[in-house]
């Protein structure tokens, strides 16, 4: 599959949060990644299902909303219902994740995984055929800003392996710390969905990033494809 950039909006402009949109849909974004904290699982706080409201009704991207909180149970289905067409709990957070993967998809979304930098991919041989993606944390959840975790790649690799092995259409994200330098070896790696915060807004020209970054993923997903060949 054709790899996708998705800006996370955490370091958009909040005070401003439309002109960035438009700024990424302008540059062709097909996904926003919306981050969801309570100030319990995480120490920040973002938004809830009445900011996500406003934004669906401001945009026709799909929203990738990933929650970031204690008792994921009790918000899924203000936030599906909101307008979330993917969402993603944390492993970590879930006492009963195979109930909470069938409540998002009966709520009409789109159901993932995201495992934090301690969690091992082996913990999803019971859950991963149930995800549309999993989302691998290239960081210690909370902020944006920070500093990518270099063995995240090896884990990709491994999820990867363990996704061909099992012949599933499930995607990967990665989440913290990715930027234009590391957006090449993460599709080598096997990412799909590559979220990008502070590396798009946090720059001058955001929409130049984002663009900079879908063509240097389109190109190394292709250059993949060419390796296999046979010689
Ligand atoms: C961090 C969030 C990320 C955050 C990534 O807990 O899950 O989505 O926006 O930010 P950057 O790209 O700046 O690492
Ligand atoms: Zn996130």
């Amino acid at each position: 599959m054709t790899p996708q950039v998705i800006p996370s909006i955490l370091s958009a402009n909040f005070a401003n949060l439309l002109a960035d949109i438009r700024k990424m849909e302008q540059a062709g974004a097909r996904t926003l990644h919306v981050d969801v904290m309570d100030g319990h699982f995480v120490p920040n706080m973002t938004i809830g299902p009445p900011v996500l409201r406003a934004i669906r009704d401001c945009t026709k991207l799909d929203l990738d909303v990933h929650l970031m909180i204690t008792n994921p149970e009790q918000m899924i289905p203000a936030f599906a219902e909101a307008g979330a067409n993917w969402i993603s709990v944390q492993y970590e957070s879930a006492a009963h994740l195979d109930r909470l993967l069938h409540l998002i998809e009966d709520h009409g979304a789109k159901p993932a995984i995201a495992l934090n930098p301690h969690t091992p991919v082996l913990l999803l041989e019971e859950t991963l055929h149930l995800c549309h993606h999993v989302l691998i944390m290239s960081v210690n959840p909370g902020f944006g800003g920070q500093k990518f975790i270099s063995t995240s790649f090896q884990k990709v690799r491994k999820l990867r392996d363990l996704i061909r092995f099992r012949d599933l259409d499930v995607k990967i994200e990665i989440d913290g710390g990715i930027g234009p330098e590391n957006t090449a070896e993460a599709v080598r790696s096997g990412v799909n969905l590559l979220v990008a915060g502070s590396a798009i807004f946090r720059s001058q020209r955001p929409e130049d990033v984002f663009r900079q970054m879908q063509k240097t993923a389109e190109e190394a997903e292709e250059f993949k494809h060419n390796d296999a060949l046979p010689l």
